[in-house]
């Protein structure tokens, strides 16, 4: 069984690489989103598929990425959480930056792990 995280998942990158994994019986899938512009129905239906599970959380936080890494172990991250697109990045300057917090904080926790 590898087990996945997709964070951002909930995004249209994210979610289209989550739903692709899920259909795997092979994979057990967890989605990482704050839902800050992601959106529930572009994940996989969790009633459908026991191998997929859906955390809300800000990966910018070290506290709550840290501690999903550290309760699952994954084998592979996918790392799509980000504030996306011009527009967005001109009203929110200062937000698009703290995702390099996000970066440290999966590639902090994964090494912790090992
Ligand atoms: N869409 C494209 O064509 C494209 C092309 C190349 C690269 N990318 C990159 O892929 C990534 C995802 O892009 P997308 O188009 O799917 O964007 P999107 O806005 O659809 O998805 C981003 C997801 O991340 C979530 N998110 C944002 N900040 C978060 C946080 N701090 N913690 C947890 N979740 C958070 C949002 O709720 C959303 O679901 C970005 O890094 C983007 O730059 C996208």
């Amino acid at each position: 069984m590898n087990r996945i995280l997709v964070t951002g998942g909930a995004g249209n990158v994210g979610g289209s690489l989550a739903k692709k994994l899920t259909a795997n019986p092979d994979n057990f899938v967890v989605v990482l989103d704050n839902l800050s512009t992601g959106h529930i129905s572009k994940l996989p239906d969790a009633a459908q598929y026991p191998n997929f599970k859906f955390i809300k959380g800000n990966v910018n936080s070290l506290t709550d990425i840290s501690s999903v890494i550290l309760r699952y172990g994954f084998d592979y991250i996918f790392h799509y959480a980000a504030v996306v697109g011009v527009k967005r990045t001109l009203e929110n300057p200062a937000k698009v930056l703290t995702d390099i917090q996000g970066i440290k904080n999966v590639l902090g926790s994964q090494e912790h792990r090992r």
